[in-house]
């Protein structure tokens, strides 16, 4: 087990951004503090391995931070789960409703083997929709998804109620 360690001490609030009336979770400041980072990455390592990975899948762009030292750490590969447009060859999308409007995700297709355990990371765990339609992708592809893991979670929005798979986050904010 890797020993705990204050992240909250090491991630801000910024009141205001990027609308009035909301604080944003800056990880910028966790990001540029070595052992501050390791230490997360190791934890959330942890907290991740026991759902037996074949691979991991990082959301687009700042769950590509968390999924690419993880996938190291672990020994294992990651697969991106990106924005309309980016990606090249044959890929497959999803659509999911904001407040206002809709956004979109997509993955190359053939992406991971059928069947493959796919833990699913981002850095944030908001409102679920991102999430909740990044696990659908995956199961399109073929994937069981067994976890979905975020370094921060705003508990008060209620996220994990719209997955049905089991949630590790490392930090919340109730
Ligand atoms: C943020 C965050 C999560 C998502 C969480 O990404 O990084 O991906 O929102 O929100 P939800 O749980 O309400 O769906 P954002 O779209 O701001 O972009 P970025 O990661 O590219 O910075
Ligand atoms: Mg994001």
């Amino acid at each position: 087990m890797t020993e705990p360690f204050d992240l909250k001490a090491h991630i801000r609030g910024i009141p205001d951004f990027p609308k009035p009336g909301i604080l944003f979770y800056d990880i910028s400041t966790l990001l540029r503090h070595g052992p501050a980072w390791r230490a997360a990455v190791a934890q959330l390592a942890d907290a991740i391995r026991p759902y037996k990975p074949d691979i991991l899948a990082g959301i687009e762009s700042r769950g590509f931070l968390v999924a690419a030292p993880l996938a190291l750490e672990l020994g294992l590969g990651f697969v991106m789960i990106r924005k309309p447009g980016k990606l090249p060859g044959l890929t497959i999308g999803l659509n999911y409703a904001l407040e206002y409007g809709t956004d979109r995700v997509e993955m190359q297709a053939d992406a991971v083997p059928k069947g493959a355990r796919v833990v699913v990371l981002d850095d944030l765990l908001a409102t679920g929709g991102t999430m909740a339609a990044s696990i659908n992708l995956l199961r399109q592809a073929g994937a069981v998804v067994p976890c979905a893991a975020a370094l921060i979670e705003l508990s008060f929005l209620e996220g994990r109620k719209r997955l049905d798979v089991p949630v590790e986050t490392l930090v919340r904010y109730e």
